[in-house]
């Protein structure tokens, strides 16, 4: 769950959003939506505690986290799985190695059999040993989504998640972040592609959330 009351942020002293209250409950599914440079990105940052609200309350899994200290704010990082726009891979190493990773730096064991199961899961299993550069959009956005979650997150936040690929890959994405909705995550995505969110929305009890005038509020019903 993530709670924002009356939160503000701006970069070097220029409001970008503020004003924002809302509430993110557990096991929802949000789109966020805004023309590009409203804040989709900052919005998401925040709800990652990678910036914290210039004022305001903002609240991640029950925790304040003006209060948390960094070791509590890393902890509570490993229950945010993130696809970030660019994927972020490290290029010198193997897909497999690459959505590994969140369990390798968080010391945890990674098993090998829950790993194939996993890249199997995003349709990667026989591109395991490839290397961030040989893998197409599609795959590279998959394999984000499967690092994103390999750490089993309750929250998963996805920047544009579709924002390269074609209409089919981008539905096949959907159909994931959907069925790990349906296993009980709390979903935020943040896209301007209005197909997708039709789509998802004849799927998935999804709610829209809208940066305008640098609020961020829940649309109508009329997407
Ligand atoms: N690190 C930063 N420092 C200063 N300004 C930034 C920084 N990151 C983003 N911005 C500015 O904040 C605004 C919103 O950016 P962003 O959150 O990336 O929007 P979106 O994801 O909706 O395109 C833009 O005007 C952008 O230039
Ligand atoms: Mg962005």
């Amino acid at each position: 769950m993530i709670e924002l009351r009356d939160a503000v942020y701006g970069y070097t002293g220029k409001v970008l959003l503020s004003g924002i209250s809302l509430t993110l409950p557990p096991g929802s599914f949000h789109f966020l939506t805004g023309p590009s440079g409203s804040g989709k990105t900052t919005f998401l940052k925040l709800c990652y505690g990678e910036l914290r609200p210039t004022s305001g309350v903002l609240s991640i899994l029950g925790e304040d986290l003006s209060r948390l200290t960094r070791d509590q704010m890393a902890v509570m990082r490993r229950r945010i799985g993130v696809v970030h726009q660019d994927c972020e891979f490290l290029d010198h190493l193997p897909l497999a190695e690459n959505v590994a990773l969140p369990l390798i730096l968080a010391d945890r064991p990674v098993a090998e059999g829950d790993l194939t199961e996993l890249l199997a899961w995003v349709g990667l299993r026989s591109r395991a040993s490839a290397f961030p550069p040989e893998l197409s959009g599609g795959e590279r956005q998959r394999g984000a989504l499967a690092r994103a979650i390999v750490a089993a997150p309750d929250i998963i936040l996805a920047d544009e998640p579709t924002g390269n690929l074609d209409w089919e890959m981008s539905q096949r994405l959907l159909s994931l972040l959907i069925e790990l909705n349906r296993m009980g995550k709390t979903i935020l995505v943040a896209t301007h592609d209005l197909n997708l969110i039709r789509t998802a929305k004849s799927q998935v009890a999804a709610r829209v959330l809208r940066i305008k005038d640098r609020q961020v509020q829940l649309a109508g019903a009329d997407l």
